[in-house]
């Protein structure tokens, strides 16, 4: 497939960009366009200096590996790239941005904007902190120490919501591009539920990081416990933010409907993540975030398996992540049979917790492919089993 560029732009100036160890900052290919396959979910790349030279440094990730190779300036083809089919690609100079989204029908879509950027080229990058460790917020939640330093027991914690938080940005700014979500202001901020949020670490981050990059936004935590409830707003209230963020004690699955653009939960435990799920469709949620924790729903339904799978199935321990692996899957496939496009990534290493996956859904209506459905129910029927998120939804 040639691609035409209809705008001002010509595959050309992308090019010349990235063939350029003096003016490419960052170049990024992601996404994929419709019926296409690209041989990598995302390329990046950018200079950097090796041995007082620059080269061009290619970092390809498929899932949750990522190979860095590095090339000499001139030999990366963006024009191959663009035609195996990514869906975006974001080129950063020193002093032009551009951005290309393909449209569904495989139109590009060009934006450039002139912004002044300056290039970093050190071989071994700092990963940025999201979340200033001295920061008050972090210590009032009890993250961080007295001295503005993140607590040893606290480090695991601290690590999971900052890589929650560099997934959420360009989510929520992917949505807005697309036009499907609203630009928060003041007057109309993010609607956010927060699912079981228990110390309400990840409720605090996510409205502190959202406000400091300007998106204004009203937090909601919800928990079953009334003393959870009550520690959170304390510190809502010593924080002074009383007006936009607020806490409930109720179960999320006895919650009422109300307006959300974006739900999150991180290791609402068993099916409480089910429950956050369902209400989330129920309540047209334009994005959801979801880290499930452990789930033993589909495990126990797993009994009389169809053979030869009981190989698998007699061993309790792979039962038990088979188990794991089919209620996220039939979570994924559940959304996208309600309109989400859904995809399941690794948002942290499992050092950091043996819970380690995300669930990202963003509303996009379209309509799934019939045999998206037929590919479902005969899942269910030959694993003879139906998870909780159908039944919650009465999903048949
Ligand atoms: C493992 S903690 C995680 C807390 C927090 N999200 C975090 O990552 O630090 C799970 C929390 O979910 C709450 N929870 C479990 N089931 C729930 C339900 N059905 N409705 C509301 N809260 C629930 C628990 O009370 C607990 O505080």
């Amino acid at each position: 497939m040639t691609i035409k560029m209809t705008s001002d732009i010509s595959t050309d100036e992308i090019q010349t960009i990235i063939n350029d160890p003096n003016r490419l900052v960052r170049a990024i290919f992601s996404g994929r366009r419709r019926n296409m396959q690209p041989e990598f979910e995302k390329i990046e790349l950018r200079p950097v200096k090796m041995h007082d030279k620059l080269q061009l440094q290619m970092v390809t990730v498929n899932g949750s590996k990522s190979k860095t190779s590095n090339l000499e300036f001139g030999d990366f083809d963006a024009l191959v790239s663009l035609e195996s089919g990514f869906a975006n690609c974001l080129v950063e100079s020193t002093d032009i941005t551009i951005t290309i989204r393909f449209t569904k029908k495989g139109a590009p879509q060009v934006h450039r904007s002139a912004r002044t950027l300056s290039q970093t080229t050190s071989h071994d990058r700092q990963k940025t902190r999201l979340l200033d460790p001295s920061s008050d917020f972090l210590s009032k939640i009890g993250i961080s120490d007295r001295n503005g330093l993140v607590k040893p027991s606290m480090k695991d914690k601290y690590l999971q919501i900052e890589e929650f938080l560099r997934i959420l940005m360009p989510t929520l700014r992917d949505e807005i591009a697309a036009g499907r979500l609203h630009q928060p202001t003041t007057q109309d901020p993010l609607k956010i539920f927060d699912h079981g949020c228990g110390n309400a670490y990840l409720t605090f981050a996510v409205h502190y990081f959202l406000n400091e990059k300007d998106f204004p936004n009203q937090i909601i935590g919800i928990d079953q416990r009334e003393e959870s409830r009550r520690r959170n707003l304390k510190i809502a209230s010593d924080l002074g933010l009383n007006d936009s963020v607020s806490f409930r004690a109720e179960k999320i699955a006895e919650l009422g409907d109300e307006a959300v653009d974006l739900a999150i939960a991180l290791h609402a435990c068993d099916t409480a993540s089910d429950d956050a799920i369902a209400w989330s469709i129920q309540n047209r949620a334009q994005i959801l975030m979801v880290s499930p924790c452990c789930h033993h729903d589909l495990q126990l339904q797993l009994v009389e398996v169809s053979e030869p799978w009981s190989i698998v199935t007699r061993n309790g321990i792979l039962k038990e992540r088979l188990g794991d692996i089919f209620t996220d899957a039939l979570r994924a496939q559940i959304l996208k049979l309600h309109g989400y496009r859904t995809d399941i990534i690794e948002f942290i290493g499992d050092e950091h917790t043996p819970r380690n996956l995300l669930i990202r859904a963003v509303l996009t209506n379209s309509k799934p492919e019939p045999n998206e459905k037929t590919k479902y129910d005969e899942f269910l029927e030959i694993w003879s089993v139906n998870p909780r998120l159908a039944e919650i939804l009465s999903f048949k």
